[in-house]
């Protein structure tokens, strides 16, 4: 359990957190173990940060689980982690229920599994009456693909002469993303060092606060989350606006 007073007392908290999840190989290398137990580590890591999230205020926690850039990794290694997906949406679709987590994936479907698919379909059926955390995670999921395929989409419209091309402002983009009903990231969290947003939520991320930790992903927890929730709070967010 986090200590969430520190936190509402700050007054400023982030509802939306998006986080990619970086580390795993490098955490599983520094104890001599095999890429696949530092995913291991890092799916108990997804569990913790879910519960912290919940604990701690954030309404809405989205989590970069594969990117479409992914899957050029060995074969192995990309069949370890969408097991231990799949594993994960087996094993946590009851606590899901229980804490009231509403469950939406993300990303390009036409690339998963069918077996991962109708997991994915059963988990987002059975959570989207709740209200408690509203928990995405993306799978296969890239920042430009999502931006290109909502393009293309507003282009049909236009061909057809459904959508006046004149009328399309930014929320007509918006409405075509996946993340279209939810509210952007206020805060976006990297682990592992590294300091770049790699496709994660390209459009979504224009004025979130980035914050990047060494913790490596699989030893991330509700202290650290609560670490990236003490700086947000100190940051100024000016939308552009001036400094006042
Ligand atoms: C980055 O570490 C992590 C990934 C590419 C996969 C994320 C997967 C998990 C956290 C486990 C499964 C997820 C769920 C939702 C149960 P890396 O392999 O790039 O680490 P490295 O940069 O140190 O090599």
């Amino acid at each position: 359990m986090v200590d969430v007073a520190v936190t509402a007392a700050e007054q400023a908290l982030p509802l939306h957190v998006a986080v990619i999840m970086d580390g795993n190989g490098r955490w599983a290398r520094a104890r001599g173990l095999p890429r696949t137990l530092g995913h291991r580590e890092g799916a108990r890591a997804v569990r913790r940060t879910i519960e912290a999230a919940g604990d701690l205020g954030i309404t809405h926690l989205t989590l970069f689980g594969f990117s479409s850039e992914n899957w050029s990794r060995p074969p192995e290694e990309v069949s370890e982690i969408m097991s231990l997906i799949r594993f994960y949406l087996r094993r946590e679709i009851a606590e899901m229920k229980r804490n009231n987590i509403r469950f939406r994936v993300i990303g390009d479907r036409a690339t998963l599994s069918n077996d991962l698919l109708s997991l994915i379909d059963h988990a987002e059926r059975e959570t989207e009456g709740n209200a408690g955390l509203f928990l995405t995670l993306a799978i296969s999921y890239g920042g430009r693909a999502e931006i290109t395929e909502a393009a293309r989409s507003l282009a049909r419209d236009a061909a057809a002469g459904r959508v006046d091309p004149d009328q399309i402002d930014e929320s007509a983009v918006r409405g075509r993303m996946f993340t279209g009903d939810l509210p952007d990231p206020d805060l976006l969290i990297r682990t592992s060092g590294e300091q770049r947003i790699s496709n994660f939520l390209l459009w979504q991320c224009a004025y979130a606060e980035f914050f990047f930790t060494d913790v490596l992903w699989p030893d991330f927890d509700g202290t650290a989350l609560a670490d990236a929730l003490g700086e947000f709070a100190r940051r100024d967010r000016r939308y552009g606006r001036a400094v006042g």
